[in-house]
């Protein structure tokens, strides 16, 4: 059921910067023919001519379903099917609970969550009836563990995604469909630019994982893809931290200040 990346055709959104960029790398490097997709038409524009091979940039806004529509049609018309899809985009609302607003959380919503469930609606259809090919959601770290509480929409998109990404793993792996979902801890990208804040900043506080480069994130994904594992984490501490929450969760989130006191920020 695995993806051979070799002469595979990918579409990766959020691929102008950050781990989609270097996703769209790694898979090109593999052989991998990459529709590089992003709000930024230019920056998509930019990543696709770096890759050197086939490769076609396009527009896309994950919030338009008419956006991925044309995705879809650009990759048959240009590659003639598509393989491997990767929904990547992720946006932040940061800040104490009671000062994020209604609308910052539709926002996080519209983007994280149904921008995933609009691809899905869009290429899923042409994967089942090839009965082969690949979903990769980026969730985060913040998916799996509550240290997100200053971010909430994050952490509850986040999570919306790792159970999505499992039951969707059930329903399409008998049907030859692969998936797997990234979840990064730290990575050096251009995150930042992706964030609204809101009230006063809370000193950082949970698990210091380590930040790791965004090249290395998509070398993991794509051996990841190759051997269709599932669950791909950037930082190997997160599992410890995960075994913890899921052996007594009770326990987990009353021993979390002591576990992990407040950062200086
Ligand atoms: N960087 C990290 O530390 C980290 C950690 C965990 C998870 N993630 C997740 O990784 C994914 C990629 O983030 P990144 O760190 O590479 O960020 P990035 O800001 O470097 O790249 C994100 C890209 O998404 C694009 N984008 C924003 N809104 C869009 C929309 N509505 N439609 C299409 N494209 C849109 C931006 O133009 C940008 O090019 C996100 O889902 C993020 O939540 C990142």
């Amino acid at each position: 059921m695995s993806v051979d990346l070799h002469d595979a055709v990918a579409v990766v959104t959020g691929a102008g910067s950050g781990i989609g960029r270097a996703a769209a790398h790694a898979f090109a490097r593999r052989g991998t023919r990459v529709v590089v997709t992003d709000l930024d038409a230019e920056r998509a524009r930019a990543v696709a001519g770096e890759l050197g091979g086939p490769a076609v940039a396009a527009p896309c806004d994950v919030t338009r379903v008419e956006d991925l529509v044309a995705v879809r049609d650009l990759a048959l018309g240009r590659f003639g099917r598509v393989d491997l899809v990767m929904n990547n985009v992720g946006i932040l609302a940061v800040g104490p609970v009671e000062d994020i607003p209604l609308d910052a959380w539709q926002r996080v919503i519209d983007v994280n969550l149904l921008g995933v469930v609009r691809s899905n609606l869009v290429f899923l259809p042409l994967l089942l009836e090839q009965g082969s090919g690949h979903v990769v959601n980026t969730a985060s770290t913040a998916g799996l563990l509550p240290y997100g509480f200053d971010r909430l929409p994050y952490t509850a998109t986040k999570h919306a995604l790792v159970g999505l990404s499992e039951a969707l793993a059930l329903y399409l792996r008998p049907r030859g469909v692969g998936v797997t979902c990234l979840c990064p801890a730290g990575v050096a990208t251009n995150i930042v630019e992706q964030i609204a804040f809101y009230g006063e900043p809370a000193p950082p506080q949970g698990p210091a994982f380590p930040v790791v480069d965004a090249e290395s994130v998509g070398e993991l994904l794509a051996d990841g893809v190759s051997e269709d594992r599932f669950l791909l984490l950037t930082a190997p501490e997160a599992a410890d931290e995960l075994r913890a929450l899921g052996a007594d969760v009770d326990l987990y989130l009353s021993q979390f200040p002591s576990r992990h006191p407040s950062r200086p920020t």
